[in-house]
C-alpha cells in the first residue's frame, strides 16, 4: 500500500517540481524530418516532438486531433504512414510522467496527401519503330508531381543498372531490342512510383538491298540500254549508291542514277563489263547497308550471225510435206527473228518457222535475229527450198504377158523417175496386195512377183510410191489387169492340103493354132519324138519322101525359165508313098530302019491309074494333046534332041516323076550308018555281047522284061563318064569311019561319040538313086522350117 502511494507522491512532486501550480503547461514542438509536406497514400511520414529541456515527458502524435501513435520513450521520431488523400492535421501533446500532467497541444503540422500514386512519363530521343544496330538513343524519365524523386530503368521487366532521368545506348545492339520501362522512388524508406508506360524498341542489322537487273540480259552487246534498280522493301527513303567492281560509281553522261534506286546505262561500252552491286543509305541517321549481291554485266565487242538449219535436209521435196527452219543466234538470249523469202519479209518471229510445202512456197530462206533498235544480226546464208510434185510411178510388165495360165509367173515392176528412195505399196483393185505364198515383193516392193498364178491372182493390179518416214504418197500408177485362164490353151493341128495321103515330092505344111494369148513358140512332134523345139506356128515339108510318113503333133510353150507348156495338139497323120515313075520306049524297032525316018515314044507309068502324058523336048513342054505316043519326024524336029515325058492325072497323085531324058538325035542316021557300013564286024561284037548279056539275063530273069538294057552290063554312069573323056573305042572307030563319010556326017563326028554314050542308057531306077540321094541331101529329110 505505501509502494502505491509513493509513486503517487513522487509523481505528485515531480509535477509540482515542473509546474508551479500556478504556472501554465508547456507546449511540445512537432517537427516533420520528411522533406515534403505532399506525400502519396501509403508513402511513410517522419515526425519528432519534444519540449526543450525536459526529459520527463511523454508524447503522443495526434492526426485530426485525435491519438494516433505514441513516439518512442528515447526521444527519437516516430514514423507513420500517410493516409488516404486529402489534407491531414499532425500535432502532439506530451504527458508528464511524474506530475501526470498533460502538456499542451504542439501546434499542428498540415499534409497533404494525393489521391492517387504518381506515374512517371517516359520519353525517347528518336520515334523511329525500327532502329538499326550502331545508331543511339536516350530514355527520359520525369515524374513532375511533388519533388526529391530517383528514377529506376528496366529493360524487358529487369531493372539495369543506371539511375538519373536519362538513360542514354550510344551505339545499339542486337541485345538492346526490348521494352523499356521507367520508375521513380524517394525516401529512406523508398517509396515507389507507379511504372511508366513501357517503350519498346525494336533493333535490327540494316536490311541488304536487292540488285535486279530490269533489262533482260545480263550479256548485252556494244551500245544496247541496261537498267539496274536497287530496292528495299521498307517504306523508308533509303538513298543508293552503286558500285562496279567495289568501285563507287558517279555519274556521267552514260551513267545515269535516276530516281534515286534505278541505274540507267544508255549505251554499254566494254567498259561498263563487270560486277554490279548497289548499298543503301539513310544518312540522316547515318546508317548504311551491306552490299547487295553482285549482278555481272558481260559485254560483248563483236554480233555474231545467225544461223539457219533446215530440218528435214532432205534436198528434193514435195508438195505437201512440212519442212521447219531455225534461226539460232548462239551467243546470248532474248531474239527475236525476222524471216525473209526472196527478199521479202515473212510475218514470223518464232526462232523456227514451219513451212507446209506448196508450190508457192518455193524460194530462198533466211534469216536474222534482232533484240533491240541497236542489235541486229548479219543475215543467215540463203536456203533454197523446193516444192516438187509428187512423181505418179509408172507400173510396168517384166514379163511378158498380162493373160496368163495356171502356173505361169508374172512379174510386175513399179518406179519412179526421182532418185529418191521410194518404197511402194501395191492395190489388186481397191485392196492392198500383202506378200503371202503365192506374191512376194522385193526389198523395196518395187518389183511384185508372182510365181505361180491361179485365179486368185487375177484383178486390176497398180501401184502408189511412198518416201519412208516422210508424209509423201504418190498418186495411183495406171492399172494393169491381169487375167488368169481358167484353162490351158487349146492347141489345134492343121494340115494343107488335107489330103492324108502323099506321094513323094508333094508338098505338105502344118500350122499349129492357139485359141488365146500370144507369145507361143511352137514345138513339133513326129511320132511322139520332138522334131524342133522353139519353132514357127507352121512348118512346110516342101518335098515328101516316104520317110515322112508319120504322126505329126505340135505344142506351144511360152517364157525362159519355168516356161509354160500347153498340152500337146491332136495327131495329124501322113501317109506317104512313092510317086509312080514314067518311061520312054523306043517303038520303032530295027527292022522299021529302012522303012521310015521317023520315030515313034511310047510313054507309060507303071501304075494301075489312068494317066494323060506330057512331054518335053528339051525341058519345054511340046504343045500338043497330051497323048501316050510321040513322034519324032525330021520335020517336027529337024535336030531330033533330048525328050522327057511325065503322067498327068485328075486325082491324087495327080502327076507321075518324069522319066529320064531319051535322046533322039542322029539316032536314025546312026542306025542306018550303024548297019550299012559296020555290018558284020558290028553285028560280031554285038553278038559276043549279046552272048554275055544272054548270060546274065539267064542268070536273073526277074529284071530282064522290065528294062530296055541291063545296067549290070555297062559301066556306070560315072565310069561311062570317065570311059568318054579318056578313050572312046567305038568313037574312035567311027570316027576313022566318018573320015570318009559326007560332009554332014562329018560334022557330026564329036556327037557320034556321045551318041554312043547314050548306047548304055543308064537304067530309070539308077537314075532315080542318084536323084533320090541328091534329093535327100537337100531336103535333108524333107521338113523345112521358115521363119516368121
Ligand atoms: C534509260 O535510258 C534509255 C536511253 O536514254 C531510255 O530510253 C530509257 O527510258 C531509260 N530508262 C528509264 C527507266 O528511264
Ligand atoms: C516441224 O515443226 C512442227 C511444229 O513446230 C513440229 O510439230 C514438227 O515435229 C517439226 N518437224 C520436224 C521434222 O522437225
Ligand atoms: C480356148 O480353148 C479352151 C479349150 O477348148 C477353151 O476352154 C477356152 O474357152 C478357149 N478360149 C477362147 C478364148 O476361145
Ligand atoms: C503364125 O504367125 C504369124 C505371125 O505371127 C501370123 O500372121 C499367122 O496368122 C500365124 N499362123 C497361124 C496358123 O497361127
Ligand atoms: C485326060 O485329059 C482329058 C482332056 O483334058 C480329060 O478329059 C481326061 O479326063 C483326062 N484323063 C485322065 C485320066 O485324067
Amino acid at each position: 500500500m505505501w509502494l502505491s502511494k509513493m509513486f503517487i507522491l513522487i509523481y505528485l512532486i515531480g509535477v509540482c517540481a515542473a509546474q508551479d501550480p500556478t504556472e501554465v503547461p508547456p507546449s511540445p514542438l512537432l517537427q516533420l524530418k520528411t522533406a515534403w509536406l505532399d506525400v502519396f497514400p501509403s508513402e511513410k511520414v517522419e515526425f519528432s516532438c519534444g519540449i526543450k529541456d525536459s526529459s520527463e515527458w511523454t508524447f503522443t502524435l495526434l492526426r485530426d486531433g485525435k491519438n494516433l501513435a505514441s513516439f518512442p520513450r528515447d526521444g527519437s521520431t516516430l514514423k507513420v504512414t500517410a493516409g488516404a488523400g486529402g489534407t491531414e492535421r499532425y500535432s502532439c501533446v506530451g504527458h508528464h510522467e511524474v506530475k501526470k500532467t498533460p502538456s499542451q497541444t504542439s501546434s499542428s503540422v498540415e499534409l497533404r496527401v494525393y489521391d492517387n500514386k504518381p506515374k512517371p512519363k517516359i520519353s525517347r530521343s528518336s520515334s523511329f519503330d525500327i532502329m538499326y544496330t550502331g545508331e543511339s538513343i536516350s530514355f527520359k524519365c520525369e515524374l513532375t508531381v511533388s519533388s526529391g524523386w530517383e528514377y529506376l530503368w528496366y529493360h524487358n521487366g529487369k531493372e539495369i543498372s543506371s539511375s538519373g532521368d536519362t538513360l542514354t545506348k550510344p551505339s545499339l545492339g542486337q541485345s538492346d531490342d526490348g521494352q523499356y520501362e521507367c520508375k521513380a522512388k524517394r525516401g529512406m524508406d523508398p517509396f515507389f512510383s507507379e511504372a511508366s508506360e513501357a517503350t519498346s524498341l525494336q533493333v535490327s542489322d540494316p536490311p541488304t538491298p536487292t540488285l535486279t537487273l530490269q533489262t533482260p540480259w545480263h550479256d548485252v552487246f556494244e551500245n544496247e540500254v541496261v537498267e539496274f534498280t536497287c530496292e528495299l522493301s521498307s517504306s523508308i527513303d533509303w538513298t543508293f549508291t552503286w558500285y562496279r567492281n567495289n568501285k563507287k560509281l558517279s555519274e556521267d553522261d552514260v551513267l545515269i542514277m535516276d530516281d534515286d534506286n534505278l541505274l540507267n546505262i544508255t549505251s554499254v561500252s566494254r567498259a561498263h563489263q563487270g560486277q554490279y552491286a548497289c548499298k543503301a543509305h539513310l544518312l540522316p541517321r547515318g546508317v548504311s547497308s551491306g552490299f547487295s549481291s553482285t549482278n555481272e554485266l558481260t559485254v560483248y565487242e563483236k554480233i555474231p550471225e545467225a544461223a539457219l538449219t533446215k530440218s528435214p535436209e532432205y534436198e528434193l521435196m514435195y508438195v505437201g510435206e512440212t519442212v521447219n527452219f531455225t534461226c539460232k543466234v548462239s551467243t546470248s538470249s532474248g531474239w527475236t527473228y525476222v524471216w525473209y523469202k526472196d527478199g521479202t519479209i515473212l510475218s514470223q518471229t518464232s526462232q523456227s518457222i514451219s513451212i507446209y510445202l506448196s508450190p508457192s512456197k518455193e524460194g530462198e530462206y533466211y534469216c536474222l535475229g534482232t533484240r533491240s533498235k541497236t542489235t541486229a544480226t548479219k543475215s543467215s546464208e540463203k536456203i533454197q527450198q523446193n516444192a516438187a510434185e509428187i512423181p505418179v510411178p509408172t507400173l510396168k510388165l517384166l514379163s511378158k504377158w498380162m493373160d496368163v495360165f495356171p502356173t505361169e509367173s508374172v512379174t510386175l515392176r513399179c518406179g519412179m523417175q526421182s532418185g529418191s528412195r521410194w518404197t511402194y505399196t501395191w492395190y489388186k483393185g481397191t485392196q492392198r496386195v500383202q506378200a503371202d505364198s503365192t506374191v512376194s515383193f522385193d526389198s523395196d516392193r518395187a518389183t511384185l512377183f508372182i510365181k505361180s498364178a491361179s485365179a486368185a491372182n487375177e484383178g486390176a493390179y497398180k501401184c502408189e510410191g511412198h518416201l519412208q518416214d516422210r508424209a509423201v504418197r504418190s498418186k495411183f500408177s495406171s492399172d494393169l489387169n491381169l487375167q488368169v485362164y481358167d484353162t490351158g490353151p487349146r492347141v489345134l493341128l492343121l494340115q494343107k492340103p488335107t489330103h492324108s495321103l502323099m506321094h513323094t515330092g508333094d508338098s505338105v505344111s502344118f500350122s499349129c493354132h492357139v485359141n488365146v494369148s500370144s507369145g507361143w513358140q511352137y514345138l513339133w512332134f513326129k511320132d511322139s519324138e520332138i522334131l524342133t523345139s522353139e519353132g514357127n506356128n507352121h512348118t512346110t515339108i516342101g518335098s515328101v519322101v516316104t520317110t515322112s510318113s508319120g504322126s505329126y503333133q505340135c505344142q506351144v510353150k511360152r517364157g525362159t525359165n519355168d516356161a509354160y507348156y500347153s498340152a500337146q495338139s491332136q495327131w495329124m497323120k501322113l501317109d506317104v508313098k512313092e510317086r509312080p515313075q514314067a518311061a520312054i520306049t523306043l517303038l520303032t524297032g530295027w527292022s522299021e530302019v529302012f522303012s521310015t525316018d521317023s520315030l515313034v515314044l511310047d510313054c507309060t507309068v507303071d501304075d494301075s491309074n489312068e494317066w494323060n502324058y506330057t512331054w518335053f523336048k528339051e525341058e519345054h513342054p511340046i504343045n500338043s494333046p497330051p497323048s501316050e505316043k510321040h513322034i519324032v519326024t525330021p520335020q517336027n524336029d529337024p535336030d531330033q534332041r533330048e525328050y522327057k515325058c511325065q503322067g498327068e492325072r485328075n486325082g491324087r497323085p495327080s502327076y507321075s516323076k518324069q522319066s529320064t531324058t531319051f535322046k533322039t538325035k542322029n539316032l536314025l542316021l546312026k542306025r542306018r550308018l550303024l548297019l550299012s557300013i559296020s555290018g558284020v564286024i558290028f553285028f560280031g561284037i554285038i553278038a559276043v555281047f549279046l552272048g554275055c548279056i544272054a548270060c546274065r539275063v539267064l542268070r536273073k530273069p526277074d529284071e530282064a522284061d522290065e528294062l530296055p538294057e541291063d545296067p549290070n552290063l555297062f559301066p556306070l554312069m560315072p565310069q561311062l563318064k570317065d570311059l568318054t573323056d579318056t578313050s572312046c573305042p567305038l568313037a574312035e572307030f567311027i570316027t576313022e569311019a566318018a573320015l570318009n563319010a559326007p560332009a554332014r556326017e562329018v560334022e557330026e563326028n564329036g556327037i557320034i561319040c556321045s551318041e554312043t554314050t547314050q548306047l548304055p542308057i543308064v537304067s530309070p531306077e539308077d537314075r532315080d538313086l542318084m536323084n533320090d540321094g541328091n534329093d535327100q541331101t537337100e531336103n535333108n529329110g524333107g521338113l523345112t522350117s521358115f521363119q516368121q
